[in-house]
């Protein structure tokens, strides 16, 4: 038997029911706050993956040569598409611009419960607005859009630079490996390498960083740092919209792009893979050719949600199963529209079941039955029965879709 390839998951009409009642919370959550949707392609040139965080990643991508000899990748996060998309399609538009997407993204990992290797993103990109409060209005969506869904989880927000600032004497390489350290919490890592540098100060340093949770504290460990102003404005614009956060100066997010501020969600519930937000200020348009617009976003881990959320209860849909005879049947599939028409799910049998045989189907696949034999056909009306209850009642078409919209509604 052929099986689906390793790291992706099929999704039942149950689960998709649940995933799209969720998706639609964030859409409409990033609405409100006037951002919208765009959609960019499942796969791109390679060199915009590789161009910031190296030939390295390609180890983490699906990478593949098509017909023509192109180099190409299916897309491990869209931020970078998004700003390639700004440069091709938008660069002269009124900024800032918003936009939200949600797609799939492929990594090549090793796959286990939380991690895939196509899985969803739920994001948002604001591009052109470089202040306290542009950061500030990213993170207070984040948290907004994660509260509609109703998952609990801790947001951490951070600031490169404290951490930049420490490394700053150190050779470029050698700042993103300590940053790597950090990033994983890896501080046995991070002070083996800085003692054989002779560096064991920098190392206690970094470590008390990660571990401070307060403003003042972190600048007097990282020293004089430009961005102060800033930092302070954002946390206090974080505070009057009443975000729930903690600072976290230990955050070096594994992606290379993010310059300033930095920010992270954990679902409260999870284990190892318990990340389910990520996102933070950056710049990339000019590595595409673009101008040095600042950007912030986030993306949202979608399928890490909705394993977090368990089985959410979802309000239940109103069947009526449609049952008729032969003589029944030219009345009983204008009667199939008419309820369709209203809006409700109707379902005919379409394995030449007899009278008894559709409605023992019914009874277990849906809420009604409206049966359409000899007798309604003649006399234009219906048979509609509650399948819960047992009731029935023979009725003009008109009043069975009325009460049944009414079940519906309740
Ligand atoms: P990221 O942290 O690499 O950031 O991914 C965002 C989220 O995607 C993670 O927090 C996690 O929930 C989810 N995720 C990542 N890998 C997997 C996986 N293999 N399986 C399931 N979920 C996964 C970005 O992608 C940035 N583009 C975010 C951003 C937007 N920064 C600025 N704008």
């Amino acid at each position: 038997m052929l099986q689906k390839p390793r790291g992706t998951r099929d999704f039942l009409p149950g689960e998709m029911e649940a995933r799209r009642t969720i998706e639609w919370r964030m859409r409409e959550t990033a609405r409100r706050w006037g951002y919208r949707e765009v959609c960019t392609p499942e796969f791109e040139d390679l060199e915009l993956f590789t161009m910031r965080s190296g030939e390295g990643i390609v180890e983490e991508m699906y990478v593949f040569e098509d017909k023509g000899g192109r180099k190409l990748a299916l897309r491990p996060e869209i931020t970078a598409s998004v700003i390639r998309m700004y440069i091709n399609e938008a660069k002269v538009a009124p900024k800032p611009l918003r936009w939200c997407y949600f797609a799939d993204c492929f990594r090549y990992e090793r796959p286990q419960k939380g991690r895939y290797r196509q899985f969803w993103q739920f994001g948002v990109e604001l591009i052109g607005a470089d202040t306290a409060q542009a950061d500030a209005e990213v993170i207070t969506l984040a948290a907004e859009i994660l509260n509609a869904t109703g998952v609990t989880y801790d947001l951490k927000v951070g600031h490169l630079s404290f951490m930049r600032n420490l490394l700053k004497d150190l050779e470029y390489p050698t700042q993103r490996r300590m940053m790597a350290f950090l990033d994983k919490k890896d501080f046995d890592g991070l002070k083996n390498t800085l003692e054989s540098m002779n560096r064991p100060d920098l190392g206690m340093s970094l470590i008390s960083l990660s571990e401070c949770h307060d403003l003042t504290e972190a600048f007097e460990i990282a020293g004089t740092i430009p961005e102060k102003e800033r930092i302070i404005r954002t946390a206090e614009c974080l505070d009057a919209a009443g975000v729930e956060y903690s600072l976290n100066f230990g955050i070096a997010r594994g992606l290379d792009y993010y310059t300033g501020m930095v920010f992270e969600g954990f679902a409260q519930n999870l284990g190892a893979e318990n990340q389910i937000l990520g996102g933070g200020a950056y710049r990339l348009a000019h590595l595409f050719g673009g101008d040095d617009v600042a950007s912030c976003g986030f993306a949202i881990g979608f399928d890490r949600v909705m394993v977090s959320l368990g089985d959410i209860q979802h309000k239940k849909e109103t069947v009526v199963a449609i049952i008729c005879t032969d003589e029944g049947r030219r009345q009983a599939l204008k009667v199939a529209r008419t309820f369709r028409d209203a809006g409700i799910r109707s379902e005919m049998d379409l394995m030449e079941r007899g009278l008894g045989a559709q409605l023992a189907h019914a009874s277990r696949s849906a809420d009604f039955a409206v049966v359409i034999g000899r007798r309604e056909a003649e006399s234009g009306t219906v048979t509609l029965k509650n399948l819960q209850s047992g009731e029935q009642k023979v009725m003009d078409l008109a009043a069975a879709v009325k009460e049944v919209s009414a079940d519906g509604a309740r």
